[in-house]
């Protein structure tokens, strides 16, 4: 079993925490990660990002949840996103899901996933939690192994390369 990380949901932000999640934001997608980029990315790639992030969470449309590992370094963090469609305020988007490189096949994703579940849980209204991810990664498996279950699947969605187009998949967790 590994060492348990420790979540922070809405974390103080400073110059610390925002070096902690580019650079992890920058050897996720370096390593393959499918949050948003194409390697290879430095942080000065990334930052900018971040900053539109950050301009979200002030703005109380975003929130992050982020996990230390046992040094006090950045090595998780989930992004959830409220709608600002009437219809649509009983849901939260999930994205940026990411365990630090050299943290992953050890169980910290799956902690990460249980608590962005019990951050939804607090979430005033909030009966469930959907998001999307890149067919050809896995990530569906793993959020399938997480409770999350495929609603939708639009065939080609996003062009990772020319020639190499995949699916875009939309999973669902319930809160009941
Ligand atoms: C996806 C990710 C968050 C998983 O974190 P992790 O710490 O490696 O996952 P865990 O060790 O907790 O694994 C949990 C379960 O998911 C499975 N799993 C994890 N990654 C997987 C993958 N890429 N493909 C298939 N299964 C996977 C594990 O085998 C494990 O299942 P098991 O308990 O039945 O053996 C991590 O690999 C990551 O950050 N990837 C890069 C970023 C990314 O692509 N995020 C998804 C964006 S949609």
């Amino acid at each position: 079993m590994a060492d348990a990380l420790t979540f922070e949901l809405d974390p103080a932000v400073g110059r610390e925490l925002g070096d902690g999640v580019v650079r992890l934001w920058t050897d996720v997608s370096n390593a393959g990660g499918a949050v948003g980029f194409v390697p290879p990315v430095t942080p000065e790639d990334i930052r900018p990002e971040w900053v539109r992030h950050l301009v979200s969470m002030a703005e109380g449309k975003n929130r992050l949840l982020v996990g230390y590992d046992t040094e006090g370094r950045v090595a998780a963090t989930a992004f959830f996103s409220y709608n600002t469609h009437r219809l649509m305020r009983h849901w939260v988007w999930l994205y940026t899901v990411m365990v630090a490189p050299r943290h992953q096949g050890k169980g910290y994703g799956r902690q990460l996933m249980r608590a962005v579940e019990d951050a939804a849980r607090g979430f005033d209204g909030i009966d469930a939690i959907r998001l999307t991810c890149r067919d050809g990664t896995g990530a569906d498996r793993f959020y399938a192994s997480c409770g999350y279950k495929e609603v939708g699947r639009v065939p080609g969605m996003i062009r990772v390369a020319p020639g190499d187009d995949r699916d875009d998949i939309t999973m669902l967790l319930t809160l009941g």
